[in-house]
């Protein structure tokens, strides 16, 4: 077996290590030795340090080592929508099988590489392109394939919990943490894809697609990132006792005219400290998956960094020789339920809203009223003196307000009209909340 690796970065050159290290265990376990062809990188004398691995394997033609007669295998590991996109249709329409953890590309457009792999009688893995080295595409897109799915639930984004994580442990600010979680490896050559939320958007595309088998893409995920995300939010959350996690979500449901529908969203929400995603720190990443007999499984380890990754590149590795050494191939795409896919102004949550209001009477009522105009329902409210000072009757107090559950709609429109009262100084914080806080 022969393949072709494109991209040598964090991901790639630790590909590579691994097979170098396990070669003799890898040749035992697919039935034949597997061997590097060559390596398309950007740069052919960039120093990879003691990469094991011939130099003269390097070149800078992708496409023409993709089309070699003597590669069996595409490995694509550089990322971004284009070129890669053009060099895996070529691969897997020439019947070449490809794993890739090129979750941008798929969410963007995975409906060219499944079409092509079909086309092309080909294997496309990609059980690295969703929560690095956890194995959970698989067990979505086999061990569950008799079960129903009803929603997926996760922190898919090892840089933002990182970042979240540490603000929420010691203080740390943004701009720190980022730089951190930059030099381990976690974030992305454009950190922008992490910290606003378009590496989880296209997890969640991934995710969504595989357990409601119905193409969802980037652009059905409502997305929001986490650069609004302040300090005064992490307190507020600890003094309800919550954390804040950038968090992933998929769920079925059922549209007015009692349709089946899919509604799939990311963005940072309060989780009390006693759900199971709240404990999970640092870069690490878990996802929830609640299905109709299975019942709830969660799914837990390292979603970044070259060595886990390559883990799950290399699983794959394994699964697409032994599939061609046995000419035979998985399963296609599964798409045939084509759910609709809701808007998320008829998705289903909660807020957390912090108002900067002027102390004196009717001033809750006038707040009260707003909600109810929106038939949105007041779980708690907690009315401090502004700025958290002594209790008494200042100028200003400080209104902490969650709802129940209502469309996120109502709750943005309550929110719209909040921002418009005069009595209303600002709104210091909005943020959903999950999990039953
Ligand atoms: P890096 O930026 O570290 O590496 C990219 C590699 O691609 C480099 O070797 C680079 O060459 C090569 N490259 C870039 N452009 C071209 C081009 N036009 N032609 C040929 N080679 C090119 O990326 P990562 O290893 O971090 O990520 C790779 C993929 O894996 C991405 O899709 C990413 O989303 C995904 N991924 C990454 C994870 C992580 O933790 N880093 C985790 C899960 C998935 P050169 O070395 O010469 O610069
Ligand atoms: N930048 C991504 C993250 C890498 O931080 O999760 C793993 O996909």
């Amino acid at each position: 077996m022969r393949l072709a690796l494109l991209g040598c970065g964090t991901v790639g050159s630790e590909v590579v290590r691994l097979l170098h290290e396990q070669s003799a265990d890898l040749a035992a376990r697919i039935g034949a030795p597997l061997e590097i062809a060559g390596i398309a990188v950007r740069r052919v004398g960039r120093d990879r340090g003691d990469l094991p691995v011939d130099p003269a394997l390097f070149t800078t033609d992708p496409l023409g080592l993709i089309k070699r007669d003597d590669v069996d295998v595409v490995v694509e590991v550089v990322g971004g929508i284009e070129p890669a996109r053009g060099w895996l249709v070529e691969a897997l329409r020439a019947g070449k099988s490809v794993v890739t953890a090129n979750k941008a590309l798929l969410a963007e457009d995975g409906a060219a590489l499944h079409d092509a792999a079909a086309e092309g009688g080909a294997d496309l893995y990609y059980e690295a392109s969703v929560a690095g080295a956890i194995p959970l595409l698989r067990p979505l897109r086999e061990s569950l394939h008799g079960d129903r799915i009803n929603r997926v639930t996760g922190i898919v984004n090892g840089t933002t919990n990182f970042i979240l994580s540490a603000m929420d442990a010691t203080g740390a600010g943004f701009a720190e943490a980022l730089e951190e979680a930059t030099e381990l490896g976690y974030a992305e050559a454009d950190p922008t894809a992490d910290v606003e939320g378009f590496d989880a958007a296209a997890k969640a595309a991934i995710l969504a697609s595989l357990a409601f088998h119905t193409r969802v893409g980037a652009a059905d995920v409502y997305r929001e990132g986490i650069t609004e995300v302040t300090a005064a939010d992490v307190a507020s959350a600890k003094a309800m006792g919550c954390t804040i996690k950038l968090l992933c979500i998929a769920a079925r449901g059922t549209d007015g005219a009692g349709r089946e529908t899919v509604s799939v969203r990311v963005h940072p929400a309060m989780i009390p400290l006693t759900h199971p995603l709240a404990s999970v720190g640092d870069a690490f990443n878990a996802v929830f998956v609640e299905a109709e007999a299975a019942g709830q499984l969660m799914f837990y380890g390292r979603g970044a960094g070259g060595a886990p990754t390559a883990s799950a590149v290399l699983g794959d590795v394994v699964a697409v020789a032994r599939n061609r050494l046995a000419g035979a191939r998985a399963a296609s795409e599964s798409a045939y339920a084509d759910l609709s896919v809701r808007p998320m102004g008829e998705a289903l949550t909660r807020y957390h809203i912090s108002l900067d209001v002027a102390d004196r009477p009717g001033v809750l009522e006038a707040v009260a009223g707003v909600f109810a105009r929106h038939d949105v329902s007041i779980a708690t409210v907690r009315q401090g003196p502004a700025g958290g000072g002594p209790a008494g009757r200042g100028e200003d107090a400080d209104l902490v307000i969650v709802t129940h559950v209502a469309p996120d709609a109502a709750l943005a429109a309550t929110v719209r009209e909040l921002r418009g009262l005069d009595i209303v100084r600002s709104v210091a914080s909005v943020l959903r909340v999950e999990g039953g806080a």
